[in-house]
């Protein structure tokens, strides 16, 4: 079954992208989720500066998902140009290799989180210029001061990053949204007002766990986001919210395990969905095995492409 997907003339050979923050900071990483069947890759958020990130504990498993606070750790946009441009070579070098033909691509995604709109600008414009095939403005992680959430639960300020976006690069623009607000449509909405090509819906849910023998929080950073199979239905809800309303396409993401998942996912309105927390869970080749289950059970159901499902809850 073909399961290619155009989002905002973004082309992919399947609906199944690769979340930023796993597995995604070096060029070599980002080719290996080329390999095992990403539809296409999103970079680790890139700030102006390096930064060192969060002390340890980062990452804790729960029973029903991931809780992180990483803090935003990357080498900063100066020598990530390497990186762009090594994903892109290899994945073209691995493209060929496999007999695709010539119009065959895995787009790299680069995800950008700045303090503010002019931040964002130099960031956009120098992924562009580092070969970037659309940015991803992160503007909700959960628990890094001054950045991403702290803009991305306020709509004037979505509205001016993704202007300022919008301005400095010609590639799409999508604005990744947080779900640790009241009402994530007008925040989709500043977004779609302020140009945006496509919104990513969600990032992690704001969470903590302690140990009770200490009394300690656990995470280096005390609180963290939460990520896996838990989140699923606050996602799907969130897309379903923002289809509801909105014309602008939508990458689902939050808790996709399996093809089914996506499947829930693209019938709430969803154009294509990422993957990240179920690397962990169902090892580095999840993308292939969703892709391949996807394709399952729409031949199973008897439907011939995603867009004869795409949406179908808001109908229903
Ligand atoms: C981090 C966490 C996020 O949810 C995000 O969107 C970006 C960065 C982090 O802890 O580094």
């Amino acid at each position: 079954m073909n399961l290619s997907v155009n989002v905002a003339g973004l082309k992919l050979r399947n609906p199944v992208i690769s979340a930023s923050g796993i597995l995604d900071e070096t060029g070599d990483s980002m080719v290996a989720l080329a390999r095992v069947g990403a539809g296409a890759v999103v970079t680790k958020s890139i700030g102006l500066k390096a930064r060192e990130g969060h002390k340890n504990p980062t990452v804790v498993e729960l029973e029903h998902g991931v809780l992180n606070a990483m803090g935003l750790p990357n080498p900063g946009i100066d020598d990530y140009g390497e990186e762009i441009r090594a994903a892109k070579e290899g994945i073209t070098r691995m493209l060929k290799g496999a007999g695709a033909g010539s119009g065959a691509h895995v787009p790299i995604i680069a995800s950008i989180f700045g303090a503010d709109a002019q931040e964002f600008a130099v960031l956009a414009k120098r992924m562009q210029e580092y070969g970037a095939d659309a940015l991803e403005l992160n503007v909700s992680c959960p628990h890094a001061k001054g950045y991403g959430a702290q803009i991305g639960t306020d709509p004037v300020l979505v509205s001016e990053v993704t202007k300022a976006a919008k301005s400095a690069a010609r590639i799409p623009v999508f604005v990744k949204l947080t779900p640790n607000v009241n009402n994530i449509v007008p925040i989709a909405g500043a977004a779609a007002d302020g140009g945006a090509d496509g919104v990513v819906a969600i990032n992690t849910v704001k969470a903590m766990t302690i140990d009770i023998e200490t009394g300690m929080p656990i995470l280096g950073n005390r609180t963290g986001g939460y990520s896996g199979p838990a989140v699923k239905p606050i996602g799907v809800r969130c897309v379903y919210d923002i289809a509801k309303e909105l014309k602008i396409p939508i990458i689902g993401v939050g808790g996709i395990m399996t093809g089914k998942d996506a499947i829930e996912y693209i019938m709430a309105g969803a154009s294509a969905v990422q993957i990240g927390s179920a690397i962990y869970y169902r090892g580095n080749d999840v993308f292939r095995k969703a892709a391949k289950e996807i394709g399952n059970w729409l031949t199973a159901h008897r439907y011939e492409s995603l867009d004869e499902i795409r949406g179908i809850a808001l109908r229903r």
